[in-house]
């Protein structure tokens, strides 16, 4: 996480860092020796039955009241990790719904970071009055009656089901949700060949113009919060404060801000650029940020991850 107070230092920074060399696991310092952005690390080792209970709860609609959603229906994890099939999601509260993917790198959860953890946002996510409108306990007493259920959950956590385990598979199996190898990481672990010199210098106007000030880390984004607008407004309604988003997949995870208000990229980048930078961008400086963005696509058990859009 980083200070706002260190953003104008980071504005400062000299433009292209050297990039990490090598198959570096992650390390928080790593961005500051090597560059503003780290590669996303492999999935974390778990226990093989914590994360199948995980995953089959994350399919599961007896989480909601009328058994009728899953997290699945919102996060599909076969497309972009978001809503599946729908370039303007409508979301719940008005919200567009991001993506599952990477979240457990992120230091807080929700457009506005309004979650910790994310046990404490599968909870949430359970009680949304606008989603599932369930509860973790009124779920725990639905899955209790399924008894092979019960057995899986008995054999992984050597105790009946409950609430802390039912939200911790959930949780094991989210952290396994990460996407590894795009090819912007594969530049930043030496292979040079990965990036065109094109994206290479989107990569550098992406530092130069101050995107990175922001957008940097491990997920390119998602580690600070931030006014939706420092110099005007992004949008008129809605909230004013907002965790920077992550920019991780982000060619596959249209519409763009908290209420989808940017169909494509070409136009976030255009409205980001004169909120929160006050710069009017040609199209070719867009064209440029836009092609390093689109290097930022990673895979997801091995296939990349793809744009829900029909
Ligand atoms: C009805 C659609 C819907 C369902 C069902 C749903 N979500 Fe979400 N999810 C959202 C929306 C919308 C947000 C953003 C909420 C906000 O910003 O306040 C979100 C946010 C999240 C985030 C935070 C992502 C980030 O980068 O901040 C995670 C993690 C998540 N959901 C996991 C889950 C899990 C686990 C379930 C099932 C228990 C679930 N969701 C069910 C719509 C849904
Ligand atoms: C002062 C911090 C800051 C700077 C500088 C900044 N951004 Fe952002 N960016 C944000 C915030 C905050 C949002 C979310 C705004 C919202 O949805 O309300 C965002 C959203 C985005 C999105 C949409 C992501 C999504 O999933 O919806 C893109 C794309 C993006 N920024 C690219 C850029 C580029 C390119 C630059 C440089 C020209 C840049 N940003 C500079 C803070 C910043």
């Amino acid at each position: 996480m980083i200070a706002v107070a260190t953003i104008s230092a980071l504005l400062t920074r000299p433009g292209i860092a050297q990039p990490a060399r090598g198959d570096i696991p992650f390390s928080p310092e790593l961005w500051q020796d090597s560059g503003p952005i780290a590669p996303i690390p492999q999935p974390p080792r778990a226990d093989p039955r914590k994360l199948a209970l995980g995953e089959r709860l994350f399919g599961d609609a007896r989480l909601s009241a009328d058994e009728r959603l899953s997290c699945a229906s919102c996060h599909d994890l076969t497309t972009n990790g978001a809503y599946p099939g729908q370039r303007q999601s409508e979301g719940i509260k008005h919200l567009d719904i991001p993506t599952v993917f990477n979240a457990a790198l992120s230091y807080r959860l929700t457009w506005e970071g309004n979650t910790r953890s994310l046990s404490e946002q599968a909870r949430a996510s359970i009680a949304d009055p606008s989603g599932m409108h369930s509860g973790i306990e009124e779920a725990v007493s639905k899955l209790r009656a399924d008894r092979d259920l019960n057995e899986a959950f008995r054999a992984a956590y050597g105790a009946p089901l409950n609430s802390e385990s039912v939200l911790d598979a959930l949780a094991t199996f989210e952290e396994s949700l990460l996407t590894p190898g795009s090819r912007f990481d594969r530049w930043l672990q030496g292979d040079a060949a990965a990036l065109t010199p094109d994206e290479i210098q989107g990569y550098r106007r992406f530092n130069e113009l101050g995107c990175s000030s922001c957008h940097q880390g491990v997920s390119v984004g998602a580690n600070l919060v931030t006014r939706q607008g420092i110099f005007v407004p992004l949008v008129l309604s809605g909230p004013r404060q907002v965790r920077v988003p992550s920019l991780r997949n982000v060619e596959a995870t249209a519409p763009y801000f908290h209420d989808g208000s940017a169909p494509t990229l070409e136009d976030a980048v255009q409205r980001m650029a004169a909120a929160q930078l006050d710069r009017i961008l040609s199209d070719d400086q867009v064209a440029s940020l836009v092609a390093f963005l689109k290097t930022l696509t990673g895979n997801f058990r091995g296939k990349p991850v793809a744009s829900s859009a029909p």
